[in-house]
């Protein structure tokens, strides 16, 4: 099944969701000895010295893939077009909340993989996020069901977790990346790069709490442990899944 949702939030996706070279290390280690990946949900952190196909329903996202990036196909996770162990490694990079049948998709890329699995995905984390703490929780109750671990646990079996720490100038907008600039959740770009945002209704009367928390101190003031921070743990993780 294609989903048209990156059709319409994906337009400024290569703007604000540029690969940050710490994460994009956590990811090239997480690779290991992998020659050939396939990456299921395509966007990112595609390694330049590897050989690897991208898989992608959206058209949208499809179409800002530079020139220089990897051949693309379009389809779905749940019914990759490739023979079993086609691919040393299978990754899938923030997009697994995504799919309409998380468990098909993961047992598709444990088919055509020969060697690993390797996803970058969340789990609740045990430090609170002051946007979706105070302003935004209805986008954590969602982010609950949608990351759920059981997909994982039932398909992949044995795997390995590593915590991926979110630095402060952290330079693809996810959900959290914003941490320490609290005013990049008032830009419409920001927030249209942003999948949470899309489905929420009007957020204009949050924002403007926001803005005003921002403006009189009180955000600074409610949330000053963050200021002398650096990185941050807020639930991002890459699993490892060896074949
Ligand atoms: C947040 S973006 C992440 C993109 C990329 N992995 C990255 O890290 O930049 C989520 C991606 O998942 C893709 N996606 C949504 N449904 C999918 C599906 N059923 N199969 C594969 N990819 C899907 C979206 O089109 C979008 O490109």
């Amino acid at each position: 099944m294609l989903t048209p949702l990156y059709d319409t939030i994906g337009k400024g996706y290569a703007h604000y969701r540029r690969p940050d070279r710490r994460i994009a290390a956590a990811i090239e280690t997480a690779l290991g000895d992998a020659t050939s990946v396939v990456n299921v949900g395509a966007g990112s952190y595609e390694p330049r010295e590897r050989d690897v196909t991208a898989v992608e329903p959206s058209a949208t996202m499809i179409a800002q893939r530079p020139p220089e990036a990897a051949r693309a196909v379009q389809a779905s996770a749940s019914s990759l077009p490739f023979p079993d162990k086609s691919f040393d490694a299978a990754m899938a990079l923030l997009t697994v909340h995504h799919w309409p049948d998380i468990r098909a998709g993961l047992r598709e890329m444990v088919r055509v993989a020969r060697k690993r699995v390797v996803i970058f995905t969340w789990e609740v984390p045990k430090t609170p996020f002051w946007l979706t703490r105070d302003y935004f929780p209805e986008i954590l109750g969602y982010d609950r069901r949608q990351f759920s671990p059981a997909p994982l646990r039932d398909v992949l079996g044995r795997f390995e977790t590593g915590v991926v720490p979110i630095p402060h100038d952290c330079s693809d907008g996810f959900l959290c990346a914003y941490w320490k600039r609290p005013g990049m959740y008032l830009d419409p770009g920001a927030r249209a790069a942003i999948s949470s945002f899309a489905r929420l209704g009007d957020v204009s009367a949050t924002l403007a709490c926001l803005k005003r928390d921002l403006d009189d101190g009180s955000w600074a003031r409610r949330n000053a442990e963050l200021l002398d921070r650096h990185e941050m743990d807020y639930g991002y993780r890459l699993v490892i899944a060896e074949s």
